[in-house]
C-alpha cells in the first residue's frame, strides 16, 4: 500500500511569514517568489495530501546545543509552533498523526537508523513557513504532520549520503504503510545562503542550479561531496539541501518534476520552490 503523491521542496526563510502576516505577497519584492506556489496551489486543491511527513531542520527552538540529535522524528499528537522571530507571527498548532509517526520509527529503527523519538516537540520556521506558503488563509490546517528533523546547526553534521539512505528508509516504510492516507514529503531549507560571518550574504547560483537540476533523476549526484564541502559551495545555513536530499529520498521511484521557481534574493538566500509528483503505483506496477 502506501500513498505517497508528491513533493514540495522549499525555502523556508522567515522573513516569508513576515510578508504574509503584512499582506505583501504582491509587492515587487516578494512577487517573484510567491508567484512559484500557484501551481504548488493547484496541485494541493487536486491532491488534497491528508498527512505531510515533512524533513526540515531546527534552529534552536526544540533542540538547542545542550542536547542536539542527529535524525529527530516527531510523535507527539501535535505540535506547537513557539517560532516569533524576524517578524513571524506564532502559528496555530499542527495536529500530528501518531501512528504514522511510530509506524515511521519503528521501520527506520528495524532499518538501522537509530532515531531520537519525540513525544513533544515545538516546531520553528522551517515547519510553518512551508505550511503557511501551502494553505494561506489562517484556517484550520488541512493536513496532520509527520515532522523529522535533520542536524544542519552543529557539527559534526550528517552525510548528504547518509540523509539520502535516511529518506529513503523512510520512503520503504511509507511504502508499508496500510492506511489510506494521501500523503506528501516536504524537505524545507536552502539553498544558498550564510547568516553571518565573513561570508554573510554569500549565494553561489551555479552550485543550487547543480541541485535542481539532479535531485530529481540523480539525487546521488548531490551526495559527493560532504556536508563540510556543501557548507564551502553553498554557505552555513546551505546546508540546509540536507533536508531535500532526505526527502527526495522519501519520494522513491517515478517523481516527476512538476513546476521550479528560483529567485535571489530573499532575505539573505536564493530562495527556491519545487513540486515534484508521484506516478500513481498502479501506473508503476503497470
Ligand atoms: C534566513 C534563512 C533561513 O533558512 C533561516 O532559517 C533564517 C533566516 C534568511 O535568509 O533570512
Ligand atoms: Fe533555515
Amino acid at each position: 500500500m502506501g500513498n505517497v503523491i508528491g513533493g514540495l521542496l522549499t525555502s523556508h526563510v522567515p522573513g516569508i511569514g513576515g510578508a504574509i502576516a503584512r499582506g505583501v505577497e504582491k509587492d515587487p519584492y516578494w512577487a517573484p517568489f510567491f508567484d512559484g506556489f500557484d501551481p504548488v496551489h493547484d496541485w494541493l486543491a487536486e491532491a488534497k495530501p491528508d498527512v505531510a511527513v515533512v524533513f526540515y531542520n531546527d534552529h534552536g527552538l526544540n533542540f538547542f546545543l545542550d542536547k542536539m540529535p542527529t535524525f529527530a522524528v516527531g510523535a507527539a499528537a501535535s505540535y506547537r509552533n513557539a517560532d516569533e522571530g524576524w517578524g513571524l507571527p506564532v502559528q496555530r498548532e499542527i495536529q500530528g498523526d501518531t501512528a504514522l509517526s511510530w509506524h515511521i520509527i519503528e521501520q527506520l529503527v528495524a532499518d538501522e537508523f537509530d532515531v531520537t523519538t519525540c513525544q513533544s516537540m515545538l516546531v520553528d520556521h522551517a515547519v510553518v513557513v512551508p505550511f503557511q506558503l501551502c494553505w494561506p488563509g489562517g484556517n484550520a490546517w488541512p493536513v496532520r504532520l509527520v515532522p523529522i528533523a535533520l542536524n544542519t546547526v552543529q557539527h559534526p553534521l550528517p552525510s548528504p549520503k547518509r540523509c539520502l539512505a535516511m529518506g529513503c528508509a523512510v520512503g520503504r516504510a511509507l511504502e508499508r504503510w496500510q492506511g489510506p492516507e494521501r500523503i506528501m514529503v516536504m524537505g524545507t531549507g536552502g539553498l544558498s545562503h550564510q547568516l553571518d560571518g565573513q561570508r554573510a550574504g554569500f549565494i553561489n547560483q551555479t552550485y543550487d542550479r547543480f541541485c535542481m537540476d539532479n535531485i530529481v533523476h540523480d539525487p546521488d549526484a548531490l551526495t559527493r561531496i560532504s556536508a563540510l564541502d556543501i557548507i564551502e559551495e553553498a554557505g552555513s545555513q546551505g546546508v540546509e539541501i540536507i533536508n531535500w536530499i532526505a526527502a527526495r529520498g522519501a519520494l522513491g521511484e517515478g517523481v516527476t518534476e512538476r513546476s521550479r521557481n528560483y529567485h535571489i534574493p530573499i532575505s539573505n538566500t536564493a530562495a527556491a520552490t519545487m513540486l515534484l509528483t508521484k506516478e500513481p503505483a498502479e501506473a508503476m506496477a503497470a
